[in-house]
C-alpha cells in the first residue's frame, strides 16, 4: 500500500493517523482531502506540511469533482475519517450529518468503486450498537442506533458492507470507543471540561453524569485504524476500544483534580441530553486477535492530555472566540438553569 487517500485529515482523529503513519512508514505517501469545516484544524497537521509525501486537498467529500481531484493520479487505499462527529450538535441539526456522514460515504465509496480501489475504511463509532446496559458489543451484534448521529454512522456502516456484498468492494469498518488525547476541538466532554477548568469556570455535567463510556487514547485509536488496514479482513468489522469504563462523574473527578480545582465549586449538573445513551462497551477480542491493543493507560494519558491543553493555549484559546462561543451559547444557555 503506497498512497492512501484519507478524507477529513485536518480533525482530531485524522490528524493523527496522518501524522503516525507518516511517521512510521517511510513508503507511504498521504492525500488529505478535507473541507476545513469549525471542527478540521490546518495546525493539526502542521508536523508533516513540508513532507513531500504529503499532499493537502481542500474539499468535500459530497462533491465528486472534490474526490476526482483528490484521487487524481489513483489510490491504493482510502480511509474515510470524515464525518460530522458531535452527538449534541446532531440534535440540534441533524441534516449536515445525513449529509455528511451517509451521503459524504456515499459519494466516496462511489469513486473508490469507480477506482477499483485496493482498500476502503470506514471509520465508525460504537454508537452505532445503541445504549447497552449490559455485556459487551460484539461485531456481529445489529446495530441500534438511538441519536441522529449514531443513526447517520450506522447508515453509512450499512452502505460500506452493501458495497462489498453487491459490488466486491474491500471495505473495512472500525468502531471506535471515547477518544481523548491533544488536539480534540473543544466541543467534547474532556477537552470543553479540561479548557473551562483552566479557566476557572464550571463544568456542565449531562443529568446525574452517571452514564458509562469507554475511554481510548487517539494514539491508539489511530494506530488501531491503520492495524486493521493493512492487516484486516475485508468485508470485517473491527471495534477498537480502550478497556476503560468509566462513568462521566469519574472522569470529570479526575479532570477537576488534575486542573487543581474542586468538585464543590467547579462541577455543575445541568439538564441531560435528550436521548442520551447510558452505556457503551465494547469487546475487542477480534482487534486483538489481529494483533492490535491499546498502550496507553487512562491515568497517563488523561495526564498527558491536561499537560498538552496547558502547554498549548495558543491553539485552543482563539478557538473559543470563534464558532465555538456561539455553539457553547446555543448548547448551554438554557442548560445552566436546569438540573434534570
Ligand atoms: O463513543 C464514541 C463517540 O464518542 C464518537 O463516535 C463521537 O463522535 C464522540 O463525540 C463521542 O460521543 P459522546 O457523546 O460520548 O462524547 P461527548 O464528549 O460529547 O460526551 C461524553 C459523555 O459526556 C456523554 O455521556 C455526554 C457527557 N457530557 C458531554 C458534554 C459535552 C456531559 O455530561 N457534559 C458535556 O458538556
Amino acid at each position: 500500500m503506497k498512497r492512501i487517500l484519507v478524507t477529513g485529515g485536518l480533525g482530531f482523529i485524522g490528524s493523527m493517523f496522518i501524522r503516525i503513519s507518516l511517521r512510521e512508514r517511510p513508503e507511504l505517501h498521504i492525500v488529505n482531502l478535507d473541507a476545513i469545516t469549525y471542527a478540521g484544524n490546518p495546525a493539526n497537521c502542521a508536523e508533516v506540511e513540508g513532507d513531500t509525501r504529503y499532499t493537502f486537498v481542500k474539499g468535500d467529500i459530497c462533491n465528486p469533482s472534490d474526490l476526482n481531484l483528490a484521487i487524481g493520479s489513483g489510490v491504493d487505499a482510502a480511509v474515510n475519517f470524515a464525518a460530522e462527529t458531535h452527538v449534541d450538535r446532531s440534535i440540534l441539526d441533524p441534516a449536515a450529518f445525513l449529509r455528511t456522514d451517509i451521503f459524504g460515504n456515499h459519494t466516496l465509496l462511489e469513486a473508490c468503486r469507480k477506482l477499483g480501489i485496493g482498500r476502503f475504511l470506514q471509520v465508525s463509532t460504537d454508537e452505532v450498537y445503541g445504549d447497552i446496559s449490559q455485556g459487551e458489543s460484539v461485531e456481529s451484534d445489529p446495530v441500534r442506533p438511538r441519536s441522529p448521529y449514531s443513526a447517520s454512522k450506522a447508515a453509512a456502516d450499512l452502505q460500506t458492507l452493501a458495497y462489498w456484498h453487491t459490488y466486491g468492494t474491500p471495505v473495512l469498518i472500525t468502531r471506535g470507543s471515547n477518544t481523548y488525547g491533544p488536539h480534540q476541538y473543544l466541543e467534547k466532554l474532556v477537552p470543553l471540561f479540561i479548557t473551562n477548568l483552566l479557566d476557572d469556570e464550571p463544568v456542565p455535567i449531562y443529568g446525574d453524569g452517571l452514564q458509562k463510556r469507554d475511554w481510548l487514547h487517539v494514539e491508539d485509536h489511530a494506530r488501531g485504524i491503520l492495524h486493521v488496514l493493512e492487516n484486516g479482513r475485508c468485508g470485517e468489522i473491527y471495534n477498537l476500544g480502550g478497556n476503560n469504563i468509566l462513568t462521566n462523574l469519574d472522569v470529570t473527578r479526575r479532570l477537576v483534580s488534575a486542573c487543581g480545582r474542586s468538585i464543590e465549586t467547579h462541577v455543575k449538573h445541568v439538564a441531560d441530553r435528550q436521548g442520551h445513551d447510558r452505556r457503551y462497551c465494547l469487546n475487542v477480542g477480534k482487534a486483538r486477535q489481529l494483533g492490535w491493543g491499546p498502550r496507553i493507560s487512562f491515568e497517563e494519558g488523561l495526564q498527558q492530555t491536561v499537560e498538552w491543553y496547558k502547554e498549548n493555549e495558543s491553539w485552543w484559546r482563539p478557538l473559543k472566540s470563534q464558532e465555538f462561543a456561539d455553539y457553547y451559547n446555543r448548547q448551554y444557555a438554557q442548560r445552566w438553569n436546569r438540573s434534570s
